[in-house]
């Protein structure tokens, strides 16, 4: 893919961080999802709106789709990494799996501008949701978490993370696969370490961020350095930022994008499971996982448009849902609400021809 294409097919996945960014999960009602198809097929266009007044804000939003909201959605088969969050139970630790239709990444430099973004979402899905999870999350100081370390020195970065997070074929090129959780971190557990003993859990120097030679086997850092059979290195683009009350709990926001999704589960399962097992993340032993969801950012121009690949009851001219007020569950919680009764049969035909129009806009594309 070159690199004009990729700037039309792809979301605004792969920049440097933001100074500030708002991390929203929802889940919708029954009925719903006409809003939903709205919400993400007007959020180019509201983004330019809000973010062309305030060039400096330098204001971007990604979508993500989870998998059971993609075939409440669409006609076109999910892509083939696509799929709930898979529940971790370690000896120790738990990564639970959490409720997630849409998701959306909004960045900015100037907070007021996300946040202005989110309210024009918010009034497209507020009748529509019954979940929903708000974090403003920012970068803190020198790119430290609230563990006083610097997070993302070894991410990929331009071309790099293009590579690590970009899918390059296929009907789904352009696409990514998004991953998040949210950490609530025990500071005052973790203030009690000695700074060299906080440096072992990190597998970093914490004031130079330099990596030790000697790390302890389940640093955070030893424990992330993945590899395929062949010793490469696996990797993926995080965009991890701090969030909480200076007076209350505070966290990290873990966000991450990758072209293969299996690469960041591996990881999960290192960090939580152990390997061998046992060996867990001692992250972990300081940040409860209060959430996990996967998504999948669509390329742009599916996502302009994906109307055009919803069901046949969701395609424009069908009669709008009736609105129902939202509730807002427990954040963190593992709350599924029941959509079983939600129609996401795919009739063979209906699939064959919304691959037939996607194939045909992205042939226009090049
Ligand atoms: C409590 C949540 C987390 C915190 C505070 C945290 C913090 C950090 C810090 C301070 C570093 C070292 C600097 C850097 O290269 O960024 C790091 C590295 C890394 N983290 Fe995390 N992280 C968290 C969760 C996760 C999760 C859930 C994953 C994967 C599923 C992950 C994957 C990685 C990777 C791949 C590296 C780079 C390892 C290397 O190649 O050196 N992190 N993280």
């Amino acid at each position: 893919m070159t690199s004009r294409n990729q700037a039309e097919v792809t979301q605004t996945v792969i920049l440097p961080q933001s100074r500030d960014a708002l991390f929203i999960t929802l889940g919708f009602k029954k009925g719903g999802e006409q809003a939903a198809l709205e919400a993400l097929s007007s959020l180019s266009s509201l983004t330019n709106g809000v973010g062309f007044r305030y060039p400096k804000a330098h204001l971007t939003a990604v979508a993500g789709i989870g998998a059971t909201m993609w075939d409440r959605l669409f006609a076109l088969d999910k892509p083939e990494h696509l799929h709930e969050f898979v529940e971790l139970h370690g000896a120790k630790h738990h990564a639970p799996s959490t409720p997630g239709d849409l998701f959306f990444h909004i960045r900015s430099d100037e907070f007021d501008v996300a946040f202005e973004l989110a309210r024009r979402i918010n009034a497209i899905v507020e009748d529509h949701i019954d979940y929903h999870d708000e974090v403003h999350a920012f970068q803190y100081q020198d790119f430290r978490d609230p563990l006083g370390f610097v997070d993302g020195t070894e991410s990929p970065r331009d071309q790099e993370g293009v590579e690590v997070a970009i899918i390059r074929d296929g009907i789904w090129r352009g696409g990514s696969y998004i991953v998040e959780q949210k950490y609530v971190h025990n500071l005052k557990d973790w203030n009690t370490l000695p700074v060299e003993e906080q440096e072992q859990v990190i597998g970093r120097t914490k004031h130079s961020d330099i990596e030790l030679d000697e790390k302890a086997p389940n640093s955070h850092v030893a424990v992330n350095q993945v590899e395929d059979e062949d010793g490469n290195g696996l990797e993926i683009v995080r965009n991890n930022l701090s969030f909480g009350d200076a007076l209350g709990k505070q966290g990290t926001f873990f966000m991450s994008y990758a072209r293969d999704p299996r690469v960041t589960e591996v990881m999960l399962r290192r960090m939580f499971i152990g390997e061998p097992e046992g060996n867990y993340d001692r992250i972990l032993d300081f940040s409860e996982a209060l959430t996990g969801c996967n998504f999948f950012a669509p390329p742009r121009v599916f996502l302009d448009h994906c109307a055009d690949y919803a069901h046949a009851h969701l395609r424009p001219d069908k009669d709008p849902q009736p609105n129902q007020p939202a509730i807002n569950l427990p954040q963190g919680k593992a709350v599924f609400p029941d959509r079983s009764d939600v129609p996401t049969s795919h009739n063979a035909e209906d699939v064959e021809a919304a691959r037939a129009r996607y194939e045909g806009a992205l042939r226009r594309q090049q």
